[in-house]
């Protein structure tokens, strides 16, 4: 079975070196936390604000402020700052946390879409730099839909065998909701 790194390489087109080139020099020193607090900001007020419901609706539970800062810790701990999310989330585990909602590849394409346009927007930023975080953001992205589709395949294994009969109102497959 093809793995998870590998799905999200091919779907993102994204090889693994330059999804990870974040890791060769320090992003976190180079820019400061209010980079990436601006980062976040503007992104989340392009999610929150999008026009197309179907996607605004997957963050509706969360609040924005609370998105925010679950975001920008993750990005200042994953680009060479102090592991501030870890402090107070404890281990990042992606896929496990993005389980609830639909990581579908459409979700992918609308959230890089936002990033896309909160990167380009930030001055803050060194074009360098913008492109190396879209790069691992990219790859990242389809290897939680990768994840996805692993979930939703473990929970078509999990489902009862179609019913034949249709007669039994208790029997699990039978009933019609
Ligand atoms: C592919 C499309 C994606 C969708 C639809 C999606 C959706 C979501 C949603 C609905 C949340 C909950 C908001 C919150 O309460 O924090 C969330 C959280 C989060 N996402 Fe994503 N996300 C996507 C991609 C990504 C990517 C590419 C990254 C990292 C590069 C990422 C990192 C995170 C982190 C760190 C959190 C906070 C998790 C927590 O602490 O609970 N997400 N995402």
């Amino acid at each position: 079975m093809q793995s998870l790194q590998a799905k999200a390489a091919e779907w993102s087109g994204v090889d693994s070196a330059d999804a990870f080139a974040i890791d060769e020099s320090n992003l976190f020193e180079k820019l400061g936390l209010q980079a990436f607090v601006n980062l976040s900001t503007n992104f989340y007020s392009r999610v929150y604000d999008d026009e197309q419901e179907w996607f605004r609706s997957i963050f509706a539970s969360s609040k924005k402020e609370d998105a925010i800062q679950n975001q920008y810790e993750f990005f200042v701990q994953r680009m060479g700052g102090p592991n501030l999310y870890s402090q107070r989330r404890g281990h990042p585990a992606l896929i496990a946390r993005h389980r609830p909602f639909p990581v579908t590849h459409e979700a992918a394409e609308r959230w890089l879409h936002h990033m896309q346009q909160a990167l380009d927007t930030s001055s803050d930023i060194d074009a360098e730099s913008k492109l190396k975080m879209m790069n691992f953001f990219r790859h990242t992205a389809f290897f939680l839909v990768a994840g996805d589709e692993l979930k939703k395949n473990q929970i078509q294994a999990q489902q009862p065998p179609p019913c034949k009969h249709g007669t039994s109102d208790n029997h699990h497959a039978c009933k019609k909701i």
